[in-house]
This record gives C-alpha cells, structure tokens and sequence, in this order.
C-alpha cells in the first residue's frame, strides 16, 4: 500500500479558490502601501535564533515554545530559526545594510509566510501569512497615526465590519520599570492563586500575566494598577499626540488599559484589531506598535521604529462574500479557447493557442479528441468568452469567432485573431 500523505498540522494547502481571496488581499496592501509611500523588502524565511531571541525577547512565548529551529545538515541544531514574525529580521537589515544613512523614516512592506509551532486551532496555524508594514527612523506620534490608519483601512477594505482598534500605551524604559514593580507588588499578593505558567512569567516578564485567560487570574487583574496611570511625561504626552491624530483621520479608538502584546521590544504605542465581539488572542486581525529600543539591541544608534503585522489567514477568512465574488472574477478565466470540428487536429488548435497567448492574448486550446460539442461545452463551463472554431476554412487563413457570452459567430482571419479577441474582449469588460 504506498503511503498516504497530508499536510503537515498546522497548515494548509491554499487552493486556486483560496488564492482567489489571497491575490486580492496582497494586491490591495500593494496598492495601498505605494499610495503611503512604503516599499518592498524580503529577508530570509530562516534566521540566525538569535535575531528571534534578542529581537522578540527571550521570555515570550514565541521564542520560549514557538520557535521553529532548523537543523542544518551536520550543524548545530539550535543556530537557525524560521521566522515567526517580520520586524526583528526587518530590523537586522535595517542595521546590516546601514539603512539609517537613507531619507528617515525609512518605510517598508512585506507579504509573507511567517512559522510558530504554535497549538492549531481554527485561526492558528503553525504556517500563517502576515501582511506587514514599518516605519523606522520617526519618533511619532503623527507617524503611529498613519500607519494605524493604514491598518484600519486595508482591514476595512477587505469587507471586515465592525472593526475595532485597540489602543494602549505601555511607556518606555524611563516609566515602565515603576509600573512593573507595582503590577509585580500587587500580583504577588496572589501568587499561589495564579497558575504554574503565570507564576513563572511574574518572575521572569510580569507584564505578560495581563495576557492572561485564566479565570482567576482575570478577575484579580480587573483592580490591577493601570499602566496610563504610571506613564512619564514624555509618554503621556505622545499618546495624547497620537489620540488626537487619530481623530483628525477619523480611526475610532476603543480604550485597551490592559493591552501589552506578546513581544518585548515594544513602547509606548501597542494596538490590536478585533471584530467587535470577538476577543481573545487568537481573533486578533493583526497587531503592531512602536518598538524605539529594537533597533539598537541590532548594534545601531537608538532609533525609534512603528509597524504593523496583520493575519492573512484571519483577515481572508472574515472577508466579505462581495469580497471573494470580486476576487473570483478576477481569476483566470480564459478570454478565448480554441476548439476544432476534427478531435484529432489537436496540433492545429495548439498552434493557434500558442499564437494567441504570444500576442498576450489569455487564451487555451482543447486538447483532447473529443467533439466540437464536447469542446464547446468545456469553453463556456471554464468561463471563456471566445471560442475560436478551426475548420476547413482555415485552409483559407480563417475562423470562426463565436461570441459564447452574446451567442453570434462570424469569420475572421488567423492575422486579426488576436487584435479582434483584444478589441471585442476590451470593449465588453470596460463597455
Ligand atoms: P503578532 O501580534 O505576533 O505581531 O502577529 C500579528 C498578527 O499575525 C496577529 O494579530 C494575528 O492576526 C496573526 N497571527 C499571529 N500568529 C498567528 C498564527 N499562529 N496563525 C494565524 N495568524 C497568526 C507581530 O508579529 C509583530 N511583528 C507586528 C509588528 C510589526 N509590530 C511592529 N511591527
């Protein structure tokens, strides 16, 4: 019995109707990051561990259980790592290829997998693709405005209603450490109520118990100190600076006291989308914010970064039936298909397909020795506008053009084939 495989748990085989919606996702945020001045970059799918360790934070669960480590062959088994997330190798380029001697702030996009070995459950995948967006070299807060705004509208663009952006300020090294030790004072109170994992994030990253699902837990958080009420000056006031951007650009805000995200380098700004009604971790659409203290653990100057990370998969999956008609008729549909009143000629139809298509005409041929009818009825199920007849006429140079969306016929030569396909094809979609 030969063996029978799947895709590995975790992730899927995205099918020609899944990238129907896919297509129309990525075209939008390419449109969208050109019309905001963002450009493409890619970095490598496997990283040095150590750009995840030192970048994400050690004590995250993306580095302590989700990290997907490569062995290569012969070598140390721990020295690589897919990326589960794209600002840490965006990071690590920004600083290798001294981009800070560019126009700040530099801004950049990327579409792309991204690999957490993560516990799969609908929504969470152990391969996922994020949409991503950075801004590096502005200090903000009107720049934290844009890119959120950014965000808003792809995600509405999609057809996602009832979108809420979350929004929190988490300080910065001067103000948070005072925050930390008095979440840390008033949770040890309960340490033997929380659970094992908690217990050890309250030693090692306290902030990442708000995070928390427990129960217990989240009823003790609820009288828990607040981080907006231990914000510095500087911190205070780039929030009221990003409170009021956001109102100029009409994003609406829903108030997040307790939102802390599950990577370290962030301050300051932390944001994440949900549909309204829809909580927890995994629902989030996509989260981002500021991370000033990343780019220097790379080895540069200080320089301050924002962006953005939004879930494909989740955001697909939501997207409006509208949304995936849209993406549907903008899938490959043939513009002709070449069909012939001989099932044995298939070498003519080729010929004239291949012709077509070198005129950049979308165009198949039918090749398999059926029947004109058989043909004929495999042209309109595939979608084809045209079905060009081959016959005896081509003998004479000529065809016949039938028209299966109007249902008429006429003859016309091979030599304006593809001119008239291009024509008629045009004047139809666009008329
Ligand atoms: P993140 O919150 O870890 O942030 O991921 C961003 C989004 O990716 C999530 O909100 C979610 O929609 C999606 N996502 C994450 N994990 C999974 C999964 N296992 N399956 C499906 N979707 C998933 C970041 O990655 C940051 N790099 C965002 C950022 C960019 N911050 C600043 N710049």
């Amino acid at each position: 019995m030969p063996q029978k495989f799947q895709a590995p748990r975790g992730t899927r085989d995205l099918l020609p109707a899944d990238m129907a919606i896919w297509r129309t996702l990525e075209d939008n945020a390419r449109r969208l990051t050109e019309l905001y001045g963002y450009a493409p970059i890619e970095t490598p799918i496997f990283e040095d561990s150590g750009v995840f360790e030192r970048g994400v934070g050690e004590v995250t669960d993306i580095v302590e259980k989700e990290l997907f480590r490569v062995r290569s062959p012969g070598g140390d088994a721990e020295r690589w790592a897919l990326r589960p997330e794209p600002t840490a190798g965006i990071a690590r380029a920004y600083v290798e290829h001294g981009m800070h001697t560019l126009q700040q702030p530099v801004k950049l996009t990327m579409f792309g997998p991204m690999f957490r070995y993560d516990r799969p459950q609908a929504g969470r995948y152990r391969q996922f693709w994020q949409f991503d967006v950075e801004a590096i070299g502005d200090p903000g807060p009107a720049i934290d405005a844009e890119i959120i705004e950014l965000a808003y509208r792809f995600i509405t663009e999609a057809g996602v209603d009832n979108l809420e952006l979350h929004l929190n300020s988490i300080g910065d090294a001067n103000c948070r450490p005072r925050y930390i030790g008095a979440l840390v004072e008033y949770l040890s109170a309960f340490a033997d109520e929380l659970p094992e994992l908690e217990r050890h994030r309250l030693e090692k990253n306290p902030l990442r118990v708000l995070d928390s699902k427990h129960p217990r837990t989240l009823e003790r958080l609820a009288d828990a100190p607040r981080m907006s009420d231990y914000l510095c000056d500087a911190c205070r006031a780039h929030f009221d600076g990003l409170l009021a951007h956001l109102a100029t650009v009409g994003v609406p805000v829903t108030p997040a006291p307790l939102l802390v995200r599950g990577l370290d380098y962030y301050t300051r700004t932390a944001f994440e989308f949900y549909q309204r009604g829809a909580q927890g971790q995994q629902s989030a659409l996509g989260g981002g914010g500021r991370y000033d203290g990343l780019i220097e653990l790379f080895g540069a100057k200080p320089t301050p970064g924002i962006g953005f990370g939004l879930g494909v998969d989740r955001i697909a999956t939501l997207a409006t039936k509208a949304a995936a008609a849209s993406a549907n008729q903008a899938a490959a549909h043939p513009v002709a298909i070449v069909v012939g009143a001989d099932p044995g000629a298939t070498a003519a139809r080729l010929k004239l397909a291949t012709e077509l298509r070198a005129a950049g005409v979308a165009a198949s041929a039918d090749l398999a020795p059926r029947t004109l009818s058989r043909q004929l009825e495999r042209a309109a199920r595939e979608g084809a506008h045209f079905a060009v007849v081959v016959g005896d006429e081509l003998e004479q140079g000529e065809v016949q053009l039938r028209d299966l969306e109007a249902g008429t016929q006429h003859l016309t030569k091979v030599t304006d084939l593809a001119r008239e396909l291009q024509r008629a094809h045009g004047s139809h979609r666009h008329g």
